[in-house]
């Protein structure tokens, strides 16, 4: 089944000024469930723009957005929030530094909604299960529920800000270079976890990275991005037979580097 389909997307920047600048340039996408898609290029390739024009940060300036089925293209970003969930590059992005593990997975699971929270704070129910989902981590996370999440350290907040992306199975997951900030074995634990979280909720993913040895290990997808427009695309075997020298002739090809 069709998750996200991207139809002729266009985002343009300083319309109808001398500094007009076409950041995304007629993209068409279209991802299936349980696609794992990687995106690659070079700075200022349009790859965060894609991803904000798909969560609604940025409003379209034409073409047509769907997820399955419903088309979002006028919804505003609360709306969309219904079908996403997303992690960004700085681990500080995306949770309550101030508030204790269970909270901030208290406010995930209900979908940011705070009102909730405030009025009903943290079931033991609930713990029970945080408690659990943190243990399947591996990271020795189970224990740390009341600590306070801003005292744990990128990697294992990064952990934790995907496991909230996840807890209620999100249409898509968008992650913008969410282990570019973590040091290399951290930023490999939390790739492996990001893995074992998409392929066992078989979530349909959009993943931007400069990693190329990530890109050719993670992903059943990938394209490459140059300036607004997918200039490479590979899929099944083509995907799995891809090495990193494969990736580097493309970019020499393009003249892009990464
Ligand atoms: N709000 C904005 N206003 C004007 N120009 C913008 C804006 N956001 C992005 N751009 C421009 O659009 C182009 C694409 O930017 P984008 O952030 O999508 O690149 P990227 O592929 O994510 O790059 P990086 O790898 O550096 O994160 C760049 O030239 C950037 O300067
Ligand atoms: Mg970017």
């Amino acid at each position: 089944m069709t998750v996200l389909e991207v139809n002729r997307l266009n985002q343009v920047f300083d319309a109808h000024t001398p500094n007009a600048y076409q950041a995304l340039d007629d993209i068409n996408l279209t991802l299936d469930e349980g696609d794992f898609l990687v995106i690659l290029g070079g700075n200022g390739a349009g790859k965060t723009t894609l991803l904000n024009s798909i969560a609604g940060t940025l409003p379209v300036v034409s073409g047509q957005i769907k997820v399955r089925d419903h088309d979002i293209t006028n919804d505003d970003v609360a709306k969309r929030a219904a079908y996403m969930s997303r992690v960004f590059q700085d681990p500080r992005q995306g949770t309550a530094g101030l508030l204790s593990v269970e909270e901030n997975l208290a406010v995930a699971y209900q979908r940011g909604q705070w009102r909730n929270f405030w009025a009903r704070g943290v079931k033991k129910r609930d713990r029970d299960f945080f408690k659990n989902q943190l243990a399947g981590l591996g990271l020795g996370l189970d224990n740390r529920l009341n600590t306070e999440i801003g005292r744990l350290s990128g990697g294992q907040r990064q952990a934790i800000t995907l496991l909230m992306a996840t807890l209620k199975q999100p249409d898509l997951l968008l992650l913008d270079e969410h282990t570019a900030a973590l040091d290399p074995a951290t930023s490999q634990t939390v790739m492996a976890l990001t893995d074992h979280l998409v392929q066992s909720q078989h979530l349909t993913t959009l993943m931007i990275t400069h990693n190329l040895e990530d890109a050719v290990k993670y992903g059943n997808r990938l394209i490459v991005m140059m300036a607004g427009k997918v200039v490479y695309a590979a899929a099944g075997t083509d995907k799995q037979n891809l090495s990193v020298s494969d990736l580097k002739n493309i970019f020499s090809e393009y003249g892009t580097i990464l």
